[in-house]
């Protein structure tokens, strides 16, 4: 296992960013909010192997927690973290105690991006994110960054401000890391008891649903949010949030499916609130011609 570095403060990881860049290193880095799993191992497995060095940042981020929110108890554990970030050939850790002043006022916004899917739900939550990311970018000043596909609306909203801030990093998609039932892997499934994480298949239920539709021709966005809410409503005690279809850029909802189209679904199991999605490229609309 290499060895690795753990920094906490902010102005020594930026000191040591640019001490790498000086010596013509290329920088990796994956955010992350810790309790790390398989899914974060894919990005930091990744981000060392097309870089020189590899950042994991371990930030339980405030600011994109709603009030009655998860934050308190979102589940923290550094040393866990560490092995595993050093086991997927990470080189450094950048775990700040914070990483805003007590009188910041700057926020980065990304327009009607943050209004759609969970934002509907979780005002405020992209406004953090967007605020969070730009600042770690700023201070880990990586050539390339790593961002799961599982939030893929948080990629989207990256993706746009980095190309509208300028900022001189590459964002790179990593696809969804899936449990072998199907389950997408997300910090938030440690809260799920047995019978909860049961329920909770439903979810890549639905969306394997939706793909064999679409596979074989259905265009009918209406139809195809009905069928996957159906199935996410035999299962008891799970709250739906929201089922949708949208464009993949823009997230306005569709009726008919075309293009490049994102089936996203987030509920509510017990106290535990859990997203997933597909993407669906470059669909054709096709007109059905009946012949007797
Ligand atoms: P966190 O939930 O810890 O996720 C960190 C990164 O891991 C994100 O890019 C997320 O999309 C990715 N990820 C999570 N589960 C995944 C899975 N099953 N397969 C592939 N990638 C997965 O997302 C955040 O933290 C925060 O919002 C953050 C960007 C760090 C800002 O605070």
């Amino acid at each position: 296992m290499a060895e690795i570095e753990t920094i906490n403060e902010t102005a020594s990881m930026q000191a040591r960013a640019r001490q790498w860049l000086r010596e013509g290193k290329s920088i990796g880095f994956v955010p992350t909010m810790g309790a790390l799993h398989a899914g974060h191992r894919a990005l930091i497995a990744r981000a060392r192997k097309e870089n020189d060095i590899g950042v994991v940042s371990i930030y339980v981020n405030p600011t994109q927690f709603g009030m009655g929110e998860d934050f308190e108890k979102y589940p923290r554990m550094p040393e866990a973290d560490t092995r595993l970030s050093a086991e997927a050939g990470a080189d450094c850790i950048f775990a700040p105690e914070t990483l805003y002043s007590g009188d910041a006022r700057t926020w980065v916004q990304v327009g009607e991006l943050e209004d759609a899917l969970c934002g509907l739900s979780r005002p405020g939550h992209f406004r953090g994110v967007a605020t969070v990311v730009t600042k770690l970018l700023n201070i880990v000043l990586p050539d390339r960054a790593y961002f799961g596909r599982k939030d893929a609306q948080q990629l989207l909203i990256i993706e746009t401000l980095v190309r509208d801030l300028d900022i001189g990093c590459e964002i790179v998609p990593v696809e969804t890391v899936r449990e072998a039932d199907g389950l997408a892997m997300s910090s938030r499934n440690k809260y799920l008891s047995t019978a909860e994480r049961k329920k909770a298949l439903a979810i890549s239920k639905a969306l394997n649903h939706c793909r064999t539709q679409i596979e074989q021709g259905e265009r009918d966005g209406m139809k195809l949010i009905g069928e996957m809410a159906e199935i996410l409503e035999q299962q008891p005690d799970l709250e739906i949030d929201y089922v949708s279809l949208v464009d993949a850029h823009t997230l306005v909802d569709l009726t008919t499916l075309e293009g490049n189209v994102l089936a996203a679904i987030a509920v509510k199991i017990g106290s535990t609130r859990l997203i997933d999605n597909a993407g669906f490229k470059n669909i054709i609309e096709s007109r059905i011609v009946k012949v007797k």
